[in-house]
């Protein structure tokens, strides 16, 4: 079986990545020819531990490649992994432009049996789109197959997450594409759920909105616990102990952000409403995220009262630790309402800093890009920890106090130990803890 791999973002590069790493025979394919000559220099333009190393190990190997040929990819393959992306569109669905325009250039370039296989995340019924549009355009009298197998990757952890998966999803509609996959992934064959294709769609979307869901839950007794002698940590460590709730994704803080759980969630709800169901559930799991910016910034004002030209330390801008995405990022709403209390920031962050810098560009003289977390440190009213990374959990606080000209530390990750930095003479606030 060839395998062509439609889409080389995030998603797409590490699946083609991780199935020829399985030892199949896959071409990558992308419009964006600089990805694709990137790709095939054993290049991965975006921070993602392990994935450059695993790139250049199969290409050695021989069984990946890259092109920017679509046409000439779908003609070669049996299999093609639709990876493109499905965008935010103003009204919260997802924009399937993409999906769409995929679908019609394999139905003209269709010069065999073809297994489609969706890994996007996209909305339930999209595989009925998908036929209807390979209907009306396809080539002659070839059959094809739509699939669906969800992508259950996390950044920052996304090809652990690929060679070692919790689950993998199939929605099939015939036996020739359940056993093509079934043959794909025969190494994880005792973790494989085959299921109908709606239900494989609706698997990825109700698993990220619920994962929303229980993040927003820990934010809001948080929120609880501010106002009691309850600490949301051991609430948290509590609650986890029951099986039934299970102790990941009971981190509070700043809210979820991404690519993926803001968009997906506000799908979902447009999703269900199109269909006449009632969505208030997930709209408020939104909202308790979105406010999560106010929340912090009431925090900071809380402690230096007056913004305007104090100096603070933004430590972490990526969304989450590991890597150098600033998609959905708290940081962004933070600091623009920083930017608006005209406080000086010094930002700092291991890996995002240059994509933060598109955002807010460099030569302003409120904002000052350290080269190191001390740096961003020196002489600043506050440290506003905003992204968990190791590197900052293992500051030295000792010496970022001797630096600071106030020693306060606003933790928006729970990254510290109330205890341990108030011994060290710090004022210290975070999330639902006293
Ligand atoms: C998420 C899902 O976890 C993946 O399974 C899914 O494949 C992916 O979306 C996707 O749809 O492509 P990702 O967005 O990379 O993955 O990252 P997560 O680790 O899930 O974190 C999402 C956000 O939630 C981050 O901003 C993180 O800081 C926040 N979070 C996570 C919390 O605030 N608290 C927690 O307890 C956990």
């Amino acid at each position: 079986m060839k395998i062509g791999v439609i889409g080389t973002g995030y998603v797409g590069l590490v699946t083609a990545v991780g199935l020829a790493d399985m030892g199949h025979n896959v071409t990558g394919t992308d419009k964006v020819t600089e990805k694709i000559e990137k790709a095939s220099r054993g290049i991965v333009p975006i921070y993602e531990p392990g994935l450059g190393d695993l790139l250049r190990k199969n290409l050695k190997k021989g069984n990946l490649c890259f092109n920017s040929d679509l046409e000439e990819t779908i003609r070669s393959s049996d299999v093609l992994f639709v990876c493109v992306n499905t965008p935010q569109r103003k009204d919260g669905s997802a924009d399937m432009t993409f999906v769409e325009g995929v679908s019609r250039c394999i139905a003209e370039n269709l010069n065999g049996y073809k297994l489609i296989v969706e890994k996007s995340t996209v909305p339930v019924r999209t595989s009925s789109w998908i036929k209807r549009t390979m209907t009306l355009y396809k080539a002659g009298e070839c059959s094809f197959d739509v699939a669906s197998n969800p992508e259950f990757l996390r950044e920052g952890s996304a090809v652990s997450d690929f060679l070692d998966p919790d689950r993998i999803i199939i929605g099939v509609e015939s036996d020739k594409a359940r056993d093509m996959l079934l043959k794909i992934y025969e190494k994880y064959k005792d973790k494989i759920y085959i299921t109908n294709i709606d239900t494989a769609e609706l698997i990825k979307h109700a698993s990220n909105s619920f994962l929303a869901m229980k993040i927003s839950y820990i934010n809001l007794i948080s929120d609880l616990c501010e106002k009691t002698d309850a600490d949301v940590e051991f609430v948290a460590k509590g609650m986890g102990l029951d099986s039934r709730i299970g102790k990941q994704f009971l981190q509070a803080g700043l809210g979820y952000g991404g690519s993926c759980f803001p968009k997906d969630v506000r799908a979902l709800v447009k999703m269900g409403e199109d269909l006449g169901i009632d969505m208030k559930l997930l709209k408020e799991v939104d909202r308790i995220n979105m406010a999560r910016t106010d929340m912090f910034i009431k925090k900071v004002k809380n402690a230096l009262w007056i913004l305007k030209n104090k100096k603070l330390a933004v430590l972490g801008l990526a969304f989450k630790p590991r890597t150098d995405d600033i998609r959905n990022a708290p940081s962004i709403h933070i600091i623009e309402r920083l930017l608006e209390e005209e406080a000086r920031l010094s930002l700092y962050d291991p890996e995002a800093v240059k994509n933060i810098k598109a955002l807010f560009p460099e030569g302003r003289p409120e904002i000052l890009y350290a080269a190191s977390a001390y740096q961003a440190l020196e002489g600043a009213n506050a440290a506003l920890f905003v992204t968990e990374w190791e590197e900052l959990k293992n500051l030295d606080l000792k010496k970022a106090k001797k630096l600071m000209e106030n020693p306060i530390i606003i933790d928006g990750r729970n990254i510290f130990k109330p205890g341990d930095v108030r011994k060290l003479g710090f004022e210290y606030y975070s999330i639902g803890r006293k």
